[in-house]
């Protein structure tokens, strides 16, 4: 396995120690979730996991989670998540996050937003001074596509709309658009998010602030957490 691999794999499964029979659990989407998920399902599937019922954030996650029989809610049908486990694609020493890498953003903020605890799971990889490297991806009504491009882009935020290998526009789960903007350093992620919310046709943006409970990191065989 590769060092990566090992990493995420070894965070999801220090994640997955804090959950309990009786929950209900936010999954996140990606490959380090995916782990988590595997790891939830085998204790399931093994009784040493009971009466758990799970909001999957993305189709994939929902395909996953019911490859082991684990009971699927909708957000719609609870007031509040237990706990949710997801990964991220950059976090900072506050804990902020840049996720929405994989596309399933918005259902995600969804999610980590009725969560009780929001735990993070992440390679070494993704831990940094300063968000923006990774491109932040922002979801946006398709009818709005032109529009907020212009306004993002005259806000020098370079927006870039995300495709498919067919060359035609990436779709969403909830079939919108992204834009991935590529911002380098992030100065103050509050005041970005803040702004990019009053541009209509914004759907949501992978700018995940006050949300996180706890990074969990692998590094090389060990685990950090981070509070
Ligand atoms: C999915 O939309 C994303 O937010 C993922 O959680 C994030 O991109 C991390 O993905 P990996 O675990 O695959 O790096």
């Amino acid at each position: 396995m590769s060092n990566t691999i090992t990493e995420k794999k070894n965070a999801a499964l220090k994640a997955v120690e804090q959950v309990q029979s009786g929950m209900i659990l936010g999954l996140g989407t990606g490959s380090t979730a995916y782990f988590a998920i595997e790891a939830i399902g085998e204790q399931w599937q093994a009784g040493t996991l009971t009466d758990i019922q799970a909001i999957p954030t993305s189709e994939a996650t929902a395909k996953q989670a019911s490859s082991y029989g684990i009971p699927l809610l909708e957000l719609a049908d609870v007031d509040r998540i237990d706990l949710t486990i997801d990964g991220a694609d950059e976090f900072d020493p506050q804990l902020r996050l840049i996720k929405g890498g994989g596309g399933a953003l918005f259902r995600e903020k969804l999610v980590a937003f009725a969560s009780d605890k929001m735990l993070i799971i992440s390679d070494a990889s993704k831990e940094v001074q300063y968000l923006g490297a990774f491109p932040l991806p922002v979801e946006v009504l398709p009818k709005a596509i032109r529009l907020v491009q212009r306004v993002l882009t005259e806000k020098n935020c370079q927006p870039v709309l995300r495709k498919q290998k067919d060359g035609s526009p990436y779709l969403t789960d909830n079939q919108n658009y992204i834009l991935d903007c590529h911002l380098g350093k992030i100065d103050n992620p509050e005041q970005l998010d803040l702004m990019l919310h009053l541009v209509p046709g914004i759907v949501e943006t992978g700018l995940f602030l006050g949300l996180a409970t706890q990074v969990i990191v692998g590094q090389g065989d060990d685990v950090k957490v981070f509070e």
